[in-house]
């Protein structure tokens, strides 16, 4: 079956109900999504289907194909600039031992893509099912709020920087 995962095709050859995790991880080989707790609950796996985060440990690969798969290697604008939330984290020091963040960035990116000025209860509802064991809760908060600042800077200076050139 083909995939497409963060914009690259990839053919792989797995049983259909085979965990969309599995296949990203063993197959594609892309291990920044995370195995946490298999049951959905924890949110280490999270990955992005058409924009949709997603628990890919739960998520049969079939249901994947024909969509457009985003995973913690694909935010990145490039491979020498990072995504404005990934700078966010390294600005607010918000990993501890690391294991949840690449669902953690992963789920705050699909809030910040729907919801580009969230308050608190949005990041916190929005969140609620991103479990970080080692309680880095208040800093991904700050880390959202710092990286929808960002974004939206960028965004106004890109309108006003087109409006120049109009
Ligand atoms: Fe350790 Fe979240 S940083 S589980």
């Amino acid at each position: 079956m083909i995939l497409s995962i963060n914009n690259t095709t990839h053919e792989v050859d797995v049983d259909a109900a085979t965990p969309l995790l599995w296949v990203i991880r063993e197959q594609v080989g892309l291990t920044g999504t995370k195995f946490g707790c298999g049951i959905g609950q924890c949110g280490s796996c999270t990955v992005q289907l058409d924009g949709v985060a997603i628990r890919s440990c739960l998520t049969p690969v079939q249901s994947a194909v024909g969509k457009e798969i985003t995973t913690i290697e694909g935010i990145a604008p490039n491979k020498t600039e990072l995504h404005a939330i990934q700078q966010a984290w390294i600005e607010e020091q918000i990993p501890q031992c690391g294991y949840c963040q690449s669902g953690q960035i992963i789920a705050a990116h699909a809030l910040l893509t729907n919801n580009p000025a969230p308050t608190d209860d949005e990041i916190d509802e929005a969140m609620s099912g991103n479990v970080c064991r080692c309680g880095t809760y208040p800093r991904v908060r700050k880390g959202i709020k710092r990286a929808a600042a960002e974004m939206m800077t960028a965004v106004n200076t890109k309108n006003e920087n087109d409006g120049e050139m109009d």
